[in-house]
């Protein structure tokens, strides 16, 4: 945000919100001057919802029956989140691919936490892919999001070591120390106005 209104930011869910609670818990400390606008889940039940509601924030729930396609849900999407009056949109696990109606509703204003090292290991089961790789390091990446899978312009990335006995599960639990500190402070680096992207590159002013 380059004005002086407070960035309005919707955190896009589909499960446990450990990353929304990490934004929450920013927001509250002062450390981001932002917003959030709504809490967004494409399903019920789920303890994100619960997260943002003990904190006072409004939550939705907007499931994808009833929709014809990925393309219609998405339209309905952008009516939300303009009505909502977003100016960013964070997906935190929110486990759907959007499609071109999101992305160019909201140009280069859509975020997302990826657990591996793109452009290494996208997709599903990020930290497991790395494991049977064999790879040294992993870790997680903030990105712009376009219209591929975890291919956006890359904002932060965090490495973490990948042991000789880790397991997913375990893997995961490093990664997602580093997420909790990564994906405020992208936010931060958004809200502060810090961010300007150049074709695939993010750069990152003082
Ligand atoms: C995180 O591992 C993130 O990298 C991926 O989805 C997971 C969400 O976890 N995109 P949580 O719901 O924030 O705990």
């Amino acid at each position: 945000m380059t004005d002086n209104l407070t960035c309005r930011l919707a955190v896009l869910v589909s499960g446990s919100g450990t990353n929304l609670q990490a934004i929450i818990d920013s927001i509250e400390a002062g450390d981001i001057d932002a917003t959030i606008a709504c809490v967004i889940s494409n399903k019920r039940d789920v303890f994100a919802l619960e997260r943002a509601a003990k904190h006072g924030i409004t939550v939705v729930v907007h499931e994808n029956s009833g929709f014809a396609n990925r393309q219609e849900y998405d339209l309905a999407t952008v009516e939300i989140l303009r009505q909502y009056g977003v100016n960013l949109v964070v997906l935190a696990g929110f486990m759907r691919i959007l499609t071109e109606n999101m992305i160019n509703a909201f140009p280069n204003a859509i975020i997302n936490i990826h657990p591996a090292l793109l452009p290494s290991f996208p997709g599903l089961h990020a930290q497991q892919q790395a494991i049977d790789y064999g790879v040294r390091y992993s870790g997680c990446t903030v990105h712009f999001v376009d219209c591929g899978t975890d291919t956006g312009p890359i904002i932060l990335q965090s490495v973490v070591p990948v042991d000789a006995n880790d397991t997913e599960e375990t893997l995961s639990a490093k990664i997602q120390k580093e997420e909790h500190r990564i994906y405020p402070a992208a936010i931060k680096l958004f809200v502060d106005g810090k961010i300007k992207v150049k074709g695939r590159k993010v750069l990152i002013t003082d």
